[in-house]
């Protein structure tokens, strides 16, 4: 089981150069399945950084949450595929058609059931929107609403799961089925600070509930021992892999 976990945890390479993200995949790939790649280092970085973690036996959760015309996503996504990377994500609000034409520019590069075919994600609502955020932007309705929606959206549209709160989970789960990935970041075991993260749930807690991978970064990265924190957190996932 701790072969399992490890393949569901994703840890976030929240850093600004490539020098402290070699660092980090090399100290942490025995631990960790799969490294984040965000907006901040891909930009400073780019490709190579994604390389790097490949080089390494790690694989990479490119986070560029893609938003913006149908063919530009679709040819974006086209690239995150040939980068080689295991999942990266769009946001759903940009609607039916946008997913629709990246999920065939996928499918035309890596068929559904290839080996190297990346996840595709949508990011529902943000978690650092509120009720007021989408009430200015004009949507007005819950964020309980939106997010199984949006989320439904995706998965009509063909793509394979999406990253949410764990609080989101159940949620999803019930508008979704049992085969959509979920993929929740937010994830807090008890031995470590909550930071700037305020609805959270420990790693056992997000398995049980059903999340399918769990984003972890400061809980490893700010721990006295990261790799030991790292396996604290497998085996609680672990666990809870066996009961679910
Ligand atoms: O350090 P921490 O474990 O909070 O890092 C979580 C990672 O997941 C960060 O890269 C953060 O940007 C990302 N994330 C998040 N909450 C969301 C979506 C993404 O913390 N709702």
């Amino acid at each position: 089981m701790i072969s399992e976990a490890r393949k569901r945890l994703i840890f976030a390479l929240d850093v600004d150069n490539f020098e402290d993200a070699e660092q980090w995949v090399k100290r942490l790939s025995e631990k960790v399945g799969v490294f984040k790649v965000g907006k901040q280092l891909f930009t400073r970085c780019g490709p190579e950084v994604v390389h790097m973690v490949r080089g390494e036996g790690g694989e990479v959760f490119l986070d560029l949450k893609y938003h913006d015309i149908p063919n530009t996503v679709a040819k974006a996504g086209a690239e995150a595929c040939r980068l080689g990377v295991r999942m990266f994500n769009v946001h759903a609000l940009g609607g039916r058609e946008m997913m629709e034409k990246t999920v065939a520019e996928v499918d035309a590069l890596f068929p559904r059931g290839s080996k190297d075919r990346p996840l595709l994600l949508a990011v529902t609502i943000l978690t650092s929107s509120t009720e007021q955020t989408l009430c200015e932007a004009g949507i007005e309705r819950p964020v309980v609403e939106m997010v199984p929606r949006l989320a439904r959206l995706a998965r009509e549209a063909g793509m394979d799961g999406v990253v949410a709160s764990p609080r989101e989970v159940e949620l999803i789960r019930q508008a979704c089925g049992g085969d959509f990935v979920i993929v929740t970041p937010g994830v807090r075991p008890a031995f470590a600070a909550l930071d700037d993260q305020k609805r959270v749930t420990t790693p056992a807690e997000a398995i049980a509930a059903g999340a399918d991978y769990l984003v972890v970064g400061r809980p490893i990265s700010a721990a006295a021992d990261p790799v030991e924190a790292a396996d604290r957190i497998l085996e609680e996932m672990a666990s809870a892999l066996e009961k679910a």
